[in-house]
């Protein structure tokens, strides 16, 4: 079986490839806006603490459990838990991310948009102001055409590539374009920082107001970091069960983690300092990076226009390229269960998904114009699909991957596949400690994170 399925190449293709998950719009595009709707520095700081304490341990778990079966969740749970009801978070597995899809393939149908009007050079302009960027920001999202064809187009782009063969695909775009939105991001930071006026937008991210850690605030930061590597919906499981069997665990987790988290972190840099150099609000919401990036990119148009128009379009194909890099991994998941369990074919498979996306993204792109006033739970659809997943499905299937190396599968069992058998030394040392940190440490600070989204 696992012959059949392939692994990766190397190690360096699988960090690229899991990084490709984990980087997205998670990355450049939420990251900055909760940062900016709960509170700035204090939100970061939990934010790194849940990166590092909770977020490898939940890695580590989910590639145990993928390398170990070479299974995509489903199968993993059948394998090592036969006929109990851990298949259910299978299901959740395979629900999750296309909830996730949906939403994020409305944003991604914006950046196809902004990516189109970097060809058109519409931001070359030193003239228009930051109330006109938004402007055009708020008209674009409320029209109801545009940003559903937009969608739709996303959506097809993640169907074909998933259709014909994910692995090559995945591969070959993630090793040239992580790269380069990684050296585009921190150039724009150098610049972001020097505007005038940007020091109180690094006071934001630098100095935290604790008065602002609310329960809410708690839950957010730790499901944007669940969000932000892809953890809880069986993506990363599904990428461990192509490893090698040989291939180091903790290295890879180690890599992916720290690249996520320091992508983030650059492009909370790169962002805020920009929006208060242009007197916008931080807590603006998930339009933030459109309004923002082409304020700066006009701002570098006054002196280099040209200039200006080439950071524009590489940007914006970049920012597209991360996305469909994490939203392809989304649709696979699903696409890997009804392929592998229910023998459906790919294209079957693909089909059925795409439809089930589409709808639910019709209505989250229109949740921002003609449905506005619709909500569920008190939020619009947009914003109930992203809160019900990040902060609540996520977390839950976080917790219960841990739980499940934790409590279910038998140490030793774990101690193998976490050593290769006792042949990484490194990994047999320090396995006392990440075994600590996946039986109690993870599964208690979830768990009292979410008491304390509803107690406080
Ligand atoms: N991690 C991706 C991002 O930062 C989003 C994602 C979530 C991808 C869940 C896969 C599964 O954009």
């Amino acid at each position: 079986m696992a012959k059949d399925r392939g692994s990766f190449n190397s190690r360096f293709t699988a960090i690229m490839a899991m990084a490709g998950s984990a980087i997205g719009l998670g990355n450049i595009w939420r990251f900055p806006y909760m940062v900016g709707q709960n509170g700035g520095a204090a939100f970061i700081l939990v934010y790194l603490f849940s990166a590092i304490f909770l977020c490898i341990p939940i890695f580590l778990a989910e590639s145990i459990i993928g390398k170990r079966t070479h299974l995509s969740t489903f199968g993993a749970m059948e394998k090592l838990a036969p006929g109990t009801r851990w298949k259910w978070l299978g299901f959740l597995t395979v629900f999750t991310p296309l909830i996730i899809l949906s939403y994020y393939s409305v944003v991604g149908g914006w950046s196809i948009e902004y990516f189109l009007k970097s060809l058109t050079l519409s931001f070359s302009d030193p003239a228009v102001s930051m109330e006109e960027h938004s402007a055009v920001f708020g008209g674009f999202i409320s029209s109801p055409w545009r940003p559903l064809v937009l969608h739709t187009v996303f959506l097809l782009i993640n169907a074909v590539v998933v259709i014909f063969g994910v692995r090559g695909g995945i591969e070959r775009f993630t090793k040239l374009t992580t790269p380069v939105l990684f050296i585009l991001i921190v150039l724009i930071m150098l610049y972001s920082v020097n505007l005038p006026g940007a020091s109180a937008g690094i006071d934001y991210l630098i100095h935290p107001d604790f008065s602002k850690i609310t329960g809410s605030a708690l839950l957010s930061a730790m499901g944007q970091a669940f969000f932000s590597l892809s953890l809880g919906v069986g993506c990363i499981l599904t990428y461990a069960s192509y490893l090698k069997s040989d291939e180091n665990l903790l290295a890879t987790g180690i890599f992916t983690s720290m690249f996520d988290l320091l992508f983030a972190i650059i492009a909370g840099f790169a962002i805020m300092p920009a929006v208060f150099a242009a007197g916008i609000e931080p807590g603006a919401g998930p339009g933030l990076i459109f309004e923002t990036l082409p304020y700066i990119f006009s701002t570098i148009g006054v002196d280099a226009p040209w200039l200006c128009n080439i950071v524009a379009i590489l940007f914006f194909l970049t920012i597209l390229f991360a996305a469909l890099t994490s939203s392809i991994s989304m649709l696979e998941v699903g696409v890997a269960y009804l392929v592998d369990q229910r023998k459906m074919s790919r294209a079957k498979a693909t089909a059925l998904l795409f439809a089930g996306c589409w709808i639910l993204g019709v209505l989250c792109s229109l949740s921002f114009g003609p449905l506005r006033d619709l909500h569920v739970f008190g939020m619009t659809v947009f914003d109930a699909c992203d809160h019900l997943t990040s902060d609540f499905l996520m977390t839950f299937g976080s917790l219960l991957f841990v739980f499940f190396v934790g409590w279910k599968m038998k140490r030793a069992e774990v101690r193998d596949e976490f050593t290769n058998c006792g042949t990484l030394r490194f990994n047999s040392r320090v396995f006392g400690v990440v075994y600590f940190f996946i039986r109690y440490v993870a599964p208690a600070a979830i768990i009292a994170i979410f008491l304390s989204n509803l107690l406080i």
